[in-house]
């Protein structure tokens, strides 16, 4: 019993329930499953808002499910749900309410935080986005020796560069082509270096996008351009106000920056940085495909928090979603989960889940601080299909690693795509249910056999199969159904990190390592002794400067 007064996890019936099924089950394959059951394709679907959804390739039967809804019912999953979406402080250790779901919500909808609704305050910025969109879009807005903008450059990392950067090439087909886009997030130099690379200062509009305002890459980075700036245009500080803009929660340190508090579009400390593209942040979004179309992605959003919301829990996706993914991770020892998207749009997207997913639930201690004693949060990796069929796929089929994958596609190509491109998108789409189909169903060794294979031979062409994924379809790519899937993920993690009791939305992992780099950087620069550097440390500090001559 923990000091909230729930069982540990793995002490409770449900989780010895679903131990012992899983012995029960051994290792019966898909196959198997399939034969059983001629009715098992159709009723393991899924139909949410735009999305289709098969998990029938998956090592579950009914039983399985209900075993893992119950298993949720005990975890207290719909209870922390509805906290979130009351405006509870459910990320207790930074003591704040996770309320990324009001980010999207209809200006009709009432969404309290400490008593006051954040909803009309979310809406006069979204319409504050909307009007320096217009406006820039248009020519109004214009650089400060009256240039229009041409060029749009996104300083910032995390949460603050990767959903905007995901989000603008998933909707590559809705973005204007007046106006150029780049993302730098790196503090090497190089990133920087590369994406002003031709510009023109006086045509150039930074975004410098940060929560918290401190971050040491976006800040070094956004010093830099403001230098590049002013110098190209061999003007002073008045310059920058035509020229920068700032999307924060931290009003004093844009004003320190030099950025007029005016051309700052503020966001809260209930949105996570991994949670906020869909805040202030996405305005480079914004900008690239216009606010309307925003809109429509907000209303996708929406949507999937509905059914989240509502849906009884048979029928609700991201529950399943993560339900499934608890199956594997702590029942199945898998380590890792890959995400496989069929679209060169979705080149982004698994960076982004990366984030989202790792940065969420990669905690090894629960909500009261004990150790926990299950698996947690997996590594997220993946990247756009057909690509990885030719470089990863062949651990996925032969390998000796559990690695359960989604598959996501688009009935439909991107509208502007010239006929004959467009025309490759049924072959896309075939290596997309091929593969979902190998990695199921596999190739007997008898099949081999049967195909004239010598005896030696066939061992190395038998695919086991067995290996579970989720099918996700959509009719296309539009920002609803960008938004739709997001939101999906979103709530997946969230149903995880409740089940395994861990704080899903603090990252103090990552602060460990931005202090010693603070402390480490004055012994390069200056060989100043930097007191309490382990002696690997120390040497390769020592090394890194007699290779810089210093
Ligand atoms: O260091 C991790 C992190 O805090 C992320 O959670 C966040 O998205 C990123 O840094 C950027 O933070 P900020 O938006 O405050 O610059």
């Amino acid at each position: 019993m923990n000091a909230e007064g729930r069982s540990r996890l793995d002490q409770l019936p449900e989780w010895q329930a679903l131990s012992t099924h899983r012995q029960e089950l051994h290792d019966v394959h898909l196959r198997e499953l399939f034969a059983a059951d001629p009715g098992r394709a159709e009723r393991y679907t899924l139909d949410v808002g735009d999305l289709h959804l098969d998990y029938s390739k998956h090592l579950v039967t009914d039983e399985t499910l209900r075993l893992l809804r119950e298993l949720a019912a005990a975890t207290g999953v719909a209870e922390l749900r509805d906290a979130m979406f009351r405006g509870q402080r459910i990320n207790i250790t930074e003591d704040r309410a996770v309320l990324h779901t009001a980010l999207r919500a209809p200006h009709s909808a009432v969404m309290p935080v400490d008593g006051e609704d954040v909803i009309p305050e979310v809406h006069a910025v979204l319409t504050k986005m909307g009007t320096f969109v217009d406006r820039v879009r248009c020519g109004d807005w214009t650089g400060h020796t009256g240039k229009r903008i041409r060029t749009v450059v996104n300083i910032g990392i995390g949460g603050s560069d990767l959903g905007p950067a995901m989000a603008y090439e998933a909707l590559r087909a809705y973005t204007t082509r007046e106006l150029d886009f780049r993302f730098v997030s790196n503090v090497d130099g190089a990133d920087l270096h590369e994406a002003l690379r031709g510009l023109d200062p006086a045509e150039t509009l930074f975004i410098v996008a940060s929560k918290t305002f401190t971050t040491i890459e976006t800040i070094t980075n956004a010093t830099s351009a403001r230098n590049w700036l002013l110098s190209g245009l061999g003007a002073g500080g008045e310059a920058v106000a035509q020229h920068f803009v700032a999307l924060s929660t931290n009003a004093e340190k844009v004003a320190e920056f030099g950025i007029d508090p005016q051309n700052m579009f503020e966001f809260w400390d209930w949105v996570g940085g991994r949670y906020s593209y869909d805040s202030a942040i996405g305005l480079s979004l914004m900008l690239a495909i216009g606010s309307d179309h925003f809109r429509e992605m907000l209303a996708g959003f929406h949507e999937m928090d509905e059914h989240f919301r509502t849906a009884p829990p048979e029928e609700n996706a991201p529950l399943l979603l993560g339900l499934l993914g608890i199956w594997y991770n702590n029942f199945h020892d898998a380590q890792s989960h890959a995400v496989l998207p069929y679209s060169h749009y979705l080149s982004k997207f698994t960076a982004y889940l990366q984030q989202l997913d790792m940065e969420s639930n990669g905690k090894s201690v629960d909500r009261q601080g004990e150790p926990v004693r299950w698996q947690t949060g997996p590594v997220v990796w993946g990247t756009p299909g057909t690509n990885g069929q030719h470089a990863y796929y062949q651990l996925l089929h032969q390998g000796t690693k559990v690695v359960p994958a989604d598959l996501i596609g688009f009935a439909k190509p991107v509208e502007d795509l010239p006929p004959d491109l467009a025309g490759q998108h049924d072959l896309l789409m075939a290596n997309l249910f091929a593969q979902g189909q190998a990695l199921a169903f596999g190739k007997t060794p008898e099949e081999v056999s049967a195909e004239g294979v010598s005896a030696e031979l066939v061992p190395h062409r038998t695919f086991r199969g067995n290996h579970p994924t989720t099918t996700i379809l959509a009719k296309e790519l539009s920002p609803s159904v960008l938004g739709q899937l997001i939101a999906l993920y979103e709530h997946k993690v969230f149903v995880q990190g409740a089940v395994w009791d861990i704080d899903s939305f603090d990252q103090w992992g990552v602060e460990l390592g931005k202090v010693l780099a603070k402390r480490v950087e004055p012994a390069l620069t200056e060989g100043v002794e930097v007191a309490g550097l382990d002696a690997s440390t120390a040497g390769l500090v020592a090394t890194y400067r007699a290779m810089r001559g210093r």
